[in-house]
């Protein structure tokens, strides 16, 4: 919808010309730029860390939505927010002491969210939703983008929903996310949509600007 927010996930962007992807991908109606930070560890593939984070900040000024699947992730916090993350997400599966993790992002001067993947109950956050700015339901089992969206998450969004009340927490989804999905996840209350594949298919502005177009209609 009009207001729901899309952040690209530049995972799907050609990495030789990442400053430029950025900035196009911009220019062709990205609110937020999702940023996949993966360990080989925590998830079996490898992507980026800080340094490249804050090679390509100059390039807009969008919200740096920062989505860290390494573990730990405390000792690296500092180095996310240096580089310019505006959010930190760290998993709940790879912090032992969740509490203590949000506590430092904020400390940090960062908004604090945390993500869940697929198999883990929402009651994970009930503790400590004060400390939270978003909460990132993935909707395919982190690694790798162009998986197929998993449905069983959408009742996990609505449980979610209702968690928060009126706290003024973002719902952000993470995984398969196209124009045939993003309705469900919509009405089941996310307002923050990321896309990785179904928005850097094409390769042009022209493209993306059609790919993003097309979620936010749906
Ligand atoms: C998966 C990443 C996602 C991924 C989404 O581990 O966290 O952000 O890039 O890619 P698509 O939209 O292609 O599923
Ligand atoms: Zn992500």
């Amino acid at each position: 919808s009009e207001k729901t927010i899309i952040a690209p996930s530049v995972l799907s962007a050609d990495f030789a010309r990442l400053g430029e992807e950025v900035e196009t991908v911009c220019r062709a109606g990205a609110d937020w730029i999702h940023l996949d930070v993966m360990d080989g560890h925590f998830v079996p593939n490898i992507t980026f860390g800080p340094p490249v984070v804050k090679a390509i900040r100059s390039r807009t000024d969008k919200v740096f939505d920062c989505h860290l699947m390494i573990a730990p992730a405390d000792p690296f916090l500092g180095a996310f927010a240096d580089a310019g993350s505006d959010i930190i997400t760290v998993h709940a599966e790879a912090t032992t002491h969740l509490d203590r993790s949000l506590q430092a992002i904020r400390d940090l001067g960062c908004k604090a969210g945390v993500s869940l993947n697929p198999s883990t109950p929402e009651s994970v956050v009930e503790y400590v939703l004060d400390r939270l700015d978003l909460i990132l339901l993935m909707t395919v089992n982190p690694g790798f983008g162009g998986q197929a969206f998993i449905p069983s998450v959408v009742e996990k969004v609505r449980r979610v929903k209702s968690m928060i009340g009126s706290r003024p927490i973002h719902i952000e989804i993470d995984g398969g996310v196209t124009p045939e999905t993003a309705p469900l996840v919509a009405a089941a209350g996310a307002d923050v949509l990321v896309a990785g594949s179904a928005v850097f298919k094409g390769g042009s502005e022209e493209a993306y600007a059609r790919n993003i177009a097309a979620i936010r209609a749906a």
